[in-house]
């Protein structure tokens, strides 16, 4: 299936390879009985990949950069996560479908049953594993671990966490492309707002690239789940440039007046005692959204940012939306 942003800048077809991981665009339906006051709502579900793999965001962003890596003759991709990270596991299992290795430096987060799972699920993944607790840590073993993991000239790739480098950004600037061509297609209405999590920036940036390429007006809100990053408002913004700069040095000419971010606000009061840390208003935006919408949301990024959705829209901050959630939580 031909990418939506090769569609648009068909230069792009031969200068930044795509990898189709999925089948198609991924569905989106109202909900109607959440929340039966203020703005009408609906949600993209990215669990909703079609092919029985994995759903989630981290498959858009291995989309752009799997092949990336490969087309540089990279041979290892080196990352770092939280000892329960999702964008790892989907990288150690994503990247040994195409013949990469993946290594992991894993920094400590809280420990609760679904962190202890996924953890071995690491285990089973082939990845190597360096526990290395702190941030701190990482950086000082990060030159040891790159070291070890040359091939002959070439380094490893190196990704940042939750893989949001400017090209894993794409991801998102696809996801948008696809809201635009549904909205185009009658499936919804066009969104005054999209509200979903910010854990490492990829996401929320890829949107707001995305939305302006694709000349839709919808604002994005980014709920701040994770406070061991740097992620202002200025940090997501300069992603977004650095995505579109990642185009064009491949090629597309992409308007001159973009101002990526302008569509971007961020939110940070439902982040609770830190990245990981339950909150009671997550708790119960969990419960509500498979009560009522059979909506399977995930404690530490997803229900989050629906309890931030649910809230605002109590104090009537979306005017008349409509608003988009979009569901991040993959099947596991
Ligand atoms: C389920 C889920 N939702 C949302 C996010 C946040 O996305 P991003 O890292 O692109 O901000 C992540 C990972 O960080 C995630 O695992």
């Amino acid at each position: 299936m031909t990418p939506l942003l090769h569609q648009l800048y068909p230069e792009l077809a031969h200068t930044l390879p795509h990898l189709s991981l999925n089948t198609g665009a991924t569905p989106v339906r109202r909900l109607a009985s959440i929340d039966t006051t203020g703005a009408e709502l609906w949600v993209k579900d990215d669990s909703g990949f079609g092919d029985g793999g994995w759903g989630g965001n981290k498959v858009r962003k291995l989309e752009w950069l799997l092949p990336d890596a490969l087309r540089q003759g990279r041979r290892t991709i080196v990352t770092v996560g939280g000892l329960g990270t999702n964008w790892g596991l989907a990288a150690a299992l994503y990247g040994r479908a195409q013949g990469l290795e993946t290594v992991l430096a894993l920094v400590d987060q809280p420990m609760d049953e679904h962190v202890r799972e996924q953890l071995e699920r690491l285990r089973a993944s082939g990845a190597e594993l360096h526990f290395t607790h702190t941030k701190v840590r990482t950086i000082l073993r990060a030159p040891l671990i790159l070291a070890r993991h040359f091939s002959g000239m070439r380094p490893p790739y190196l990704l940042p966490a939750g893989g949001s480098s400017p090209v894993g950004t794409l991801g998102y600037v696809e996801a948008a492309l696809e809201i635009a061509a549904q909205v185009r297609g009658g499936e919804m209405p066009e969104p005054a707002y999209i509200v979903t999590a910010v854990g490492s920036g990829g996401t929320v940036a890829g949107l707001s690239l995305g939305l302006r390429l694709a000349g839709l007006s919808t604002r994005v809100i980014g709920v701040i789940v994770n406070d061991t990053l740097r992620l202002d408002e200025s940090t997501l913004t300069r992603l977004a440039d650095r995505a579109a700069d990642v185009l064009r040095r491949r090629g597309a000419r992409l308007p001159e007046n973009l101002s990526a971010g302008g569509n971007l606000d961020t939110v940070t009061d439902w982040l609770g005692p830190g990245y990981g840390e339950t909150t009671p208003e997550a708790s119960a935006a969990l419960r509500l959204s498979a009560e009522y919408e059979s909506l399977d949301l995930e404690p530490v990024y997803t229900a989050k940012a629906m309890a931030a959705l649910l809230d605002l829209n109590a104090h009537g901050r979306f005017d008349g939306g409509p608003v988009l959630f979009l569901n991040t939580n993959g099947p596991r």
